[in-house]
């Protein structure tokens, strides 16, 4: 097994990161060498063992696979420009990307990669950071077979519970994971609704998240304990879960592919708009559910439930 690498301790990087090196340790092998943009981030996983390098170009060349998880397209593309244009050899390395992101990004990192020797596989994931942190992600992996049957290893039962190949094509796994996002989002804007209504008609929210939780399963459960703990919009001096914009990111790649198709997705435009105008009124520092407030707003209620911060 060579070197491995990871960049991106965000939510969900520094969980799964801690998950592969204590992998690596069970295994005798050599420890993760691991890189962010704040590298204090690191520090729970230098305690697992995990070795900080700050250097990104390094990273990669002292790697043979190299894990990244980052926020969006442009932070991807800048690490790859740096990786490709260092004037280190590529050869033969596996560049391994978690992250979100539009599959003609994918496609431009799979044939900048291979002018250089090198391989690329999207491996996006489904989950939020409870599950990353639990080992339990879905994972979409796609790729040359040869690097795809190295890296599998390395995700399932470690960071996964499941691994859904999709092929050779790195452009397809980056595709299913657009395409479940439509849904993810949609069933948090459904959970708002619900709780929003359950609220104002004196229901209330306790009720109606057993419910949701009994008869629509633990994630759309898990959407709406964002909503009744305040973690929809979570203390400024904390991370989200899942940042409101990341998933405007989302929204926005698979609208953008819909209309090149002549796909209509209301219900997903109907959700960013409301994430874009919860984004506008609360800042960056809200989650992904965030839409909850704007709906509490458009029914006559504060933004901010008794849990959430109050501005
Ligand atoms: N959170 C979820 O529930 C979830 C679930 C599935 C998929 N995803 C996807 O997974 C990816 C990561 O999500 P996350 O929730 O872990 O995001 P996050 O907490 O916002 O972390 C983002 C990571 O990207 C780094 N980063 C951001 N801007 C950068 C820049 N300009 N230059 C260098 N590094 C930069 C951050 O570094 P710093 O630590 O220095 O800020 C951090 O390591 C996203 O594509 C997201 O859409 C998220």
């Amino acid at each position: 097994m060579p070197q491995i690498g990871w960049y991106g301790l965000g939510s969900m990087g520094l969980a799964m990161a801690s998950n592969l090196q204590r992998h690596l340790a069970t295994k005798k092998a050599l420890s993760l060498l691991y890189s962010n943009r704040t590298m204090s981030r690191g520090a729970p996983l230098q305690a697992l063992g995990g070795i900080p390098e700050t250097n990104f170009s390094k990273l990669v060349s002292n790697c043979g696979i190299i894990f990244t998880m980052v926020s969006n397209d442009s932070v991807l593309q800048s690490l790859l420009s740096q990786a490709t244009s260092s004037g280190h050899s590529l050869k033969d390395k596996i560049f391994v990307d978690c992250s979100t992101v539009h599959p003609e990004t994918v496609s431009t990192a799979v044939s900048d990669l291979k002018a250089k020797s090198a391989s690329y596989v999207a491996a996006p994931v489904f989950g939020g950071n409870p599950i990353a942190v639990d080992g339990k992600l879905v994972f979409a992996i796609g790729g040359p077979r040869h690097a795809t049957e190295v890296v599998k290893p390395l995700i399932q039962d470690v960071m996964g519970r499941r691994v859904i190949d999709c092929g050779e094509d790195a452009t397809k796994s980056s595709l299913l994971k657009i395409a479940g996002n439509i849904v993810t989002v949609n069933m948090m804007e459904a959970v708002g609704e619900a709780q929003v209504f359950a609220e104002k008609t004196g229901l209330g929210t306790g009720p109606m998240e057993e419910l949701i939780g009994e008869a629509f399963g633990p994630v759309a459960g898990g959407y709406s304990k964002r909503l009744t703990t305040g973690a929809y919009a979570p203390s400024l001096d904390s991370r989200p879960g899942f940042g409101v914009s990341l998933a405007i990111k989302d929204a926005r790649h698979a609208m953008a592919m819909a209309e090149e198709r002549g796909v209509q997705l209301p219900c997903l435009e109907l959700a960013r708009a409301n994430m874009e105008a919860a984004r506008e009124y609360g800042g960056e520092c809200l989650d992904s559910s965030a839409m909850y407030g704007t709906l509490r707003q458009k029914a006559g209620l504060e933004f901010w439930n008794e849990k959430s911060r109050k501005g």
